[in-house]
């Protein structure tokens, strides 16, 4: 059999980077057009990665039975600032493993069921300020709720003044990130120079520093305290040990506490703050649902996460607008054949999840709205994989989804909004994900919890 090249893309390296951060979808659209399924593109500075899309290709490389793909810590060193040399998404091999296996129990099962009255409580206390006429932006309403689940269930703080501290410091630091432009910051390392307190890179540090000491300070506290007595995810962390024994270090949970926050917040706002829009873009849509949700007895949160409907509505938002675009960097531990393209041991690949999601073939028609793809058609895990795959694969998937349908849910049946969006709302960078431009605009019409 012949073996076929993979093209590289002819724009200089440069180009390619301030493309793919400013404009990442229609960077990538234009590669995919011109190059098919496989190309070799720089998009994250002078590392050279194979971008992969194809569910085939996603198949052969990441079947564990395979053992094809490595996925390494060093590969995610941008990260660093953001979420400290501790960081499970920076540890390689055992060390991964291991963290990993202490992180997940708190995420699924029961345990993560126990928060569910938890999560529709903190969203409608962020609802019942809302006034009838009154306009907002969905995702910064989706922020907060999504700030108040990380910083009340999984970090456990209750005392309203440590609270209220965190989340202000942790709210401006992201925010010093979250357009295209300040993420630069993020993305091209030759701008992160402290050229003091009022330089960009200078006040992100700082404010940094700020939240690792407020970070440490909980931990402390959570470690004096009986442990029997919290249920919160910190909680379970603190308590918990590896298999020989030894618990996390205080940087390690320090690190992993700002990698939850990091991972877990905006993700789920942007992807809430979308399906908001597309609800309420397509009546039918809204409809479907909101029968659906009246068709409990009592909105019970495990049942609110059974429903079939409001499951496809949020697979469908995943679907059209994933908010990470590319998993974690990984590489090839040997050489592999990909539908005819050999690939060296050795290469870099970036799994792109956006190119995946965006296929005619799979989803006739992608840039339309359909939630009944996922009711007619059972997707695998390398056609629909808006949670990456592999040993990275997303630590909060069961978390995110369910707490989307829950916060959803408790929106849909307490408050009836209006979308206030004149133009079709297009997808824009913010710091590492993307998400609706412009936040989404609406308003409350008619408050059904008053
Ligand atoms: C809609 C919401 C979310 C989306 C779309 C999402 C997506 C992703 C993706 C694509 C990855 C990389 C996977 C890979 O490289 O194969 C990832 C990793 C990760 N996610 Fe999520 N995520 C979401 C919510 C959350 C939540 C709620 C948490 C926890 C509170 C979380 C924690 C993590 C962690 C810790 C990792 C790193 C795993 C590792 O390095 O082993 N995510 N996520």
């Amino acid at each position: 059999m012949t073996v076929k090249q993979i093209d590289r893309l002819k724009t200089p390296r440069f180009m390619q980077q301030i493309e793919s951060t400013l404009e990442p979808l229609e960077f990538l659209d234009r590669c995919a057009k011109n190059y098919g399924d496989l190309f070799f593109s720089n998009p994250f500075g002078d590392l050279e990665t194979l971008v992969v899309s194809h569910p085939q290709d996603l198949q052969e490389l990441f079947n564990p039975k395979n053992n094809i793909l490595d996925a390494p810590g060093a590969a995610n060193k941008i990260f660093t600032p953001h979420i400290g040399e501790n960081s499970l998404i920076v540890a390689d091999g055992v060390r991964h493993q291991r963290q990993r296996q202490l992180m997940m129990p708190p995420f699924h099962g029961e345990k993560m069921l126990n928060y569910g009255q938890q999560i529709c409580a903190l969203t409608q206390q962020a609802t019942q300020h809302l006034k009838p006429g009154e306009t907002f932006i969905a995702r910064h309403l989706s922020e907060e709720i999504t700030m108040n689940i990380i910083l009340k269930v999984v970090f456990g703080i209750e005392e309203e003044l440590r609270f209220e501290n965190l989340k202000n410091l942790m709210t401006t630091w992201l925010g010093l990130t979250s357009s295209p432009l300040r993420a630069s910051i993020l993305l091209l390392p030759f701008l992160q120079k402290d050229l003091g307190a009022w330089s960009p890179w200078g006040k992100y540090i700082r404010y940094r520093q700020q939240i690792d000491e407020q970070l440490m300070a909980e931990i402390v506290k959570r470690r004096q305290q009986e442990q029997s007595s919290h249920f919160d995810i910190l909680s379970l962390l603190v308590a918990a040990k590896y298999e020989d024994g030894e618990a996390m270090s205080d940087a390690e949970l320090r690190d992993n506490l700002l990698t939850l926050l990091n991972a877990g917040h905006e993700t789920t706002a942007n992807a809430i703050a979308w399906a908001l829009y597309w609800i309420h873009q397509q009546p039918e849509v809204y409809e479907r649902v909101l029968q659906e949700l009246q068709s409990l007895n009592t909105p019970d949160p495990m049942k609110i996460a059974a429903l079939p409907y409001l499951t496809a509505v949020c697979q469908e938002t995943l679907r059209i607008h994933p908010i990470v675009i590319f998993t974690f960097p990984r590489i090839t531990l040997r050489s592999v054949n990909l539908r005819g393209y050999h690939v060296a041991a050795g290469t870099y690949v970036t799994p792109c999840i956006y190119l995946t999601h965006r296929r005619e073939d799979l989803y006739p028609q992608p840039d339309l709205f359909q939630p009944e793809r996922f009711i007619n058609r059972k997707y695998s895990a390398y056609e629909f994989w808006p949670f990456g795959g592999g040993s990275r694969q997303c630590l909060g998937q069961v978390f995110a989804l369910f707490e989307m349908k829950l916060i959803l849910a408790t929106i849909l049946l307490n408050h009836q909004l209006k979308l206030e969006e004149k133009v079709p709302i297009t997808p824009a960078r913010r710091g590492f994900l993307m998400g609706p431009k412009g936040g989404v605009k609406m308003s409350l019409v008619v408050d059904n919890a008053r």
